[in-house]
């Protein structure tokens, strides 16, 4: 039954900040998956005895991927495959699964908040045992891989049917069919006062989480309405559909507008929250407030001895470095350890392995700790759940006592799509040349520090990583400079603002940053090189 079947090389599978991601219509090109998974096998290499867990967000082709998943992985020799119930799992809870299996690795099917469908995106992130994704030293020789592939080996056999848990025999190879959804609930219970959070829906506290059609609806059911009691309704769009019914399922002001529209309204919940497809992102949101996930870690880490999982301490703390600074002065209090590593979720793993950070998170709406290997969208909530519980606060008491606590730092991320790649290749090479004679000089009042690439070395393998650029004022101001590593077509440039107040708390950050906006734009030249004066998306 194993065929091996001849292929030509795609040049395009070199994996970007969370593994490959490409339009729908690229993926279905013959061959693109095979190509792509064959070279993961060839540079795993050895796969007797080796198990791997596979899922994803339901989008558009992940059944069909699953199958061709299913089919290579026994013709390449693969032990064994743990699969979530019609091959649904969310990253976070592959990211356990593999972990709680001592699993080798996993595969999710995703492109995580970007729209799915036929004409949307599709992606595939590779884990390893760590249970988070590959560092770029093994996405490098994977793509090196593509690029000579010259055959693949699959298993001629008919699809296997994933609608029912339980183990069967496949061309050789063992399937177990898993409830996704069980393990992720225990380990939440495992991590935080449910019977606490149980009163605190009993006392008619009220909450909106919108799945996003995407693949935490699931979960969030089970969780927040079954076993909690939230009221029934609390969860909307839970039913996880190929196109997301239409959704960008990405959790921020912008795309999770109905939500955002409901929680400003007059009737809005106590609480509100989004996931994004795969369920690792989250946005929180009190009665007509919002939470920027830059505060949003600063406050968890701050409130890290009201959750049971963390009662004893934590090790330490984490961002990349385009996340605002406000969890560095929270690190600084609790004399916590404190990183900054570039963007990407894969640059914590290290530090969670080495027991440096317990807790970690990004201004792109991802927030986790290192009870897995992913960012954690429900974690987050359960989170923010336990401090209204224990404070009976709401989420803009929690926030503005902070600011009082630790000052504000005002954030706002400018997203320039679909610029030409090589235009915004220069762009980001002549910026970086022109940033040393930047030192010293005074833009409307602000002068700058230090400017420069950010560079990352990895305490733990020694591994160099230069992700950006930024631009440091002396009054504790930053502008960074990034491209998107996951789009699937053109280049996005990232322009990310920070102004930090001691005492003026409570301010509109786009006023707040109007200034260092301007310096921004005439520094990099982004609206004469663009032409575009301004910016596509803004969170
Ligand atoms: C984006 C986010 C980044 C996140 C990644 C995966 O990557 O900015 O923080 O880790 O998605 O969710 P980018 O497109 O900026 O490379
Ligand atoms: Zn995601």
């Amino acid at each position: 039954m194993i065929q091996t079947i001849a292929t030509t090389p795609y040049t395009d599978q070199k994996m970007g900040t969370a593994g490959l991601r490409r339009k729908s219509k690229v993926v279905l090109q013959p061959n693109y998956i095979e190509n792509f998974m064959q070279s993961i096998f060839n540079v795993i290499g050895n796969l007797r005895n080796k198990t791997f867990v596979v899922g994803g967000d339901g989008r558009f082709y992940n059944d069909k991927a699953i199958q061709k998943i299913i089919k290579m992985a026994a013709a390449n020799g693969v032990a064994k495959l743990i699969i979530g119930q019609n091959g649904f799992m969310s990253t976070p809870a592959g990211s356990n699964v593999i972990r709680k299996n001592k699993a080798d690795g996993g595969f999710i099917l995703s492109a995580s908040h970007n729209p799915g469908g036929e004409n949307g995106d599709f992606g595939i992130k590779y884990s390893n045992a760590s249970g988070g994704q590959i560092p770029s030293s093994v996405s490098d020789k994977i793509y090196q891989q593509t690029l000579s592939l010259k055959e693949y080996k699959i298993c001629d056999i008919p699809d296997i049917d994933l609608s029912k848990p339980g183990v069967q025999d496949v061309c050789g190879m063992k399937i177990e069919v898993i409830d996704p959804v069980k393990d992720y609930v225990d380990m939440m219970q495992n991590i935080f006062d449910f019977d606490a959070l149980k009163k605190l829906f009993q006392s008619g506290f009220t909450m909106r989480f919108d799945a996003m059609n995407a693949v935490t609806g699931p979960y969030a059911l089970k969780i927040f309405e079954e076993i909690l009691g939230a009221p029934k309704g609390s969860v909307v769009n839970a039913v996880p559909l190929q196109d997301f019914g239409g959704l960008h399922p990405d959790p921020n002001m912008v795309y999770a507008k109905e939500l955002v529209d409901f929680m400003y309204s007059e009737h809005a919940a106590d609480f509100g929250a989004a996931n994004d497809g795969d369920g690792d992102r989250n946005m929180i949101l009190g009665k007509k407030f919002f939470v920027t996930p830059s505060d949003s870690l600063a406050i968890l880490t701050d409130n890290f001895s009201l959750i049971p999982a963390y009662k004893s301490g934590i090790y330490g703390v984490a961002k990349s470095a385009a996340t605002s600074t406000a969890v560095k002065r929270v690190a600084e209090a609790h004399a916590i350890g404190y990183y900054e590593v570039p963007t990407g979720w894969k640059y914590f793993v290290n530090l969670m392995d080495s027991k440096r950070i317990t807790f970690c998170g990004e201004e792109s709406f991802g927030t986790g700790s290192s009870h897995i290997r992913e960012k954690d969208g429900i974690w987050a909530v359960l989170f923010w759940l336990s401090i209204i519980a224990a404070t009976g606060k709401s989420v803009e008491q929690i926030t503005r006592e902070h600011w009082q606590k630790y000052g504000r730092s005002y954030y706002v991320r400018f997203d320039f799509e679909g610029v030409d790649t090589d235009l915004a290749d220069k762009l980001m090479e002549d910026l970086e040349s022109k940033l040393p004679m930047l030192q010293g000089k005074t833009f409307s009042g602000y002068t700058v520090s230090d400017a420069g690439a950010f560079v990352y070395n990895d305490p733990v393998d020694g591994s160099s990583t230069k992700n950006g650029l930024i631009i440091r004022f002396t009054d504790g101001s930053r502008i960074v400079y990034r491209l998107s590593g996951t789009g699937s077509s053109g280049a996005t440039i990232r322009v990310y603002l920070e102004r930090f107040s001691k005492t003026n708390l409570d301010d509109d950050p786009l006023k707040m940053l109007t200034e260092i906006f301007k310096i921004a734009m005439s520094i990099s030249e982004i609206p004469e090189r663009t032409g575009k004066h301004q910016a596509d998306v803004i969170t």
